[in-house]
């Protein structure tokens, strides 16, 4: 006998989505609308730079803060594009947002604290804020309100305990991206009473229409916490890369933990974040005009099918789609989906309760899969 796991992991959650991976990894010619890593190949010129740097000696550990160059490259595209004010104590190299979330959160909690994420939420943050023995608490949004986190329900949700609140916009699943009143309201209410402001700004440049990506930071930049990703922004999922920027005092905490963590993001990793950063625009847009392209055939041509119920998208790589309609419930309908046309999509209540009669659609297949895709639903029979 050994003695058992931490409580956190003793009784895991019924994980829909691992049932319905399941499912799919038993069915041939899926078409796969469930991936949130877009399927473009990273830039050539990318890899090659971090090819030609590895060769070049860039294959030890870097400075604790990060490679200075990939620093200066975060810093230099926040200060100009964002018109923030941040210098080398502000940042930090990270192996994702991930990472960056992860030290992050540990450097403001403690247990018992309560961090506040609004629903549909990206599913990550939980486990990450119960590792630090705190509490995720969930704060519905609604299609009535394009997912918008209101200011009325955040302050609703606060106690004395409440420490932080995560913002993603864009967001993945929803695909809304909070307007600026929005996030003044939501400024108001962390000044109020004296809260943490996360900005999870994985999707910062998938902006469509005349939606346009507010900077919190710009906002409140004395208590706002950015976890920053080349994740999506370039296609480089695998490379693991990312980076947090934050007030001094958070970004040392965080230091100090990362220390015993991951010490720093690879060396090759930071070396191709510091070119791809330096030639955003070369590689930005085309990625960028590839998603409003496939998001915006998809929402105009399933809003035609009678049991769907479709928003234009305004953000993100994803579409949320209401099939309250088709008179089953998410999970139902995402599991007839796939048996009947081999489509897979994730059910909303993935992402928390308030998904529930919504499916998540990633964009991140090509027009012709989109299509296919677009027919299935189209042909589908109850
Ligand atoms: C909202 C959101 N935040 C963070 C991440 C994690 O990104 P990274 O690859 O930088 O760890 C994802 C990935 O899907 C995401 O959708």
């Amino acid at each position: 006998m050994v003695k058992p796991l931490a409580k956190l992991f003793q009784a895991p959650e019924k994980n829909i989505l691992a049932d319905i991976g399941k499912t799919a990894a038993n069915m041939q010619n899926i078409i796969d609308l469930s991936i949130g890593d877009p399927d473009q190949r990273t830039a050539l010129p990318i890899i090659e730079q971090a090819y030609q740097d590895m060769k070049a000696g860039y294959t030890h550990y870097t400075a604790s803060a990060g490679d200075p160059g990939f620093l200066q490259a975060i810093l230099a595209t926040h200060n100009t594009r964002f018109h923030t004010h941040y210098d080398l104590t502000n940042v930090r190299a990270t192996a994702g947002a991930s990472h960056a979330m992860f030290i992050a959160l540990g450097a403001i909690l403690d247990p018992g604290d309560e961090v506040i994420i609004h629903e549909p939420y990206f599913t990550s943050y939980k486990v990450e804020i119960q590792a630090f023995g705190a509490k995720p608490v969930f704060v519905k949004t609604t299609a009535d309100h394009q997912f918008q986190l209101q200011a009325a329900d955040l302050e609703a949700a606060i106690t004395p305990k409440t420490k932080a609140v995560i913002i993603n916009s864009p967001n993945n699943p929803t695909g809304a991206v909070f307007s600026k009143a929005t996030l003044a309201a939501i400024v108001a209410v962390a000044r109020q009473y004296d809260l943490y402001l996360f900005a999870d700004e994985v999707y910062w440049p998938y902006v469509y229409g005349a939606h346009e990506f507010i900077p919190l930071e710009a906002l409140a930049p004395e208590r706002t916490i950015v976890t920053g990703s080349l994740s999506k922004v370039f296609a480089m999922t695998g490379f693991r890369i990312g980076y947090l920027l934050a007030p001094e005092k958070i970004n040392d905490a965080a230091g100090l933990l990362n220390e015993g963590v991951a010490y720093t993001p690879s060396a090759p990793g930071q070396r191709a974040g510091k070119f791809a950063l330096e030639h955003l625009a070369d590689f930005m847009p085309t990625l960028r005009d590839d998603f409003k392209k496939r998001l915006t055939y998809l929402a105009t041509e399933l809003a035609k099918v009678p049991y769907l119920k479709v928003m234009p998208a305004a953000g993100s790589i994803y579409l949320f789609v209401d099939i309250r309609q088709s008179g089953m419930d998410d999970v139902a309908f995402s599991d007839y989906l796939l048996k009947q046309k081999q489509v897979l999509v994730i059910p909303g209540r993935a992402f928390g309760d308030s998904g529930k009669g919504f499916i998540r659609i990633a964009a991140t297949q090509d027009m012709a899969t989109l299509a296919l895709a677009v027919k299935a639903f189209q042909e589908l029979k109850f």
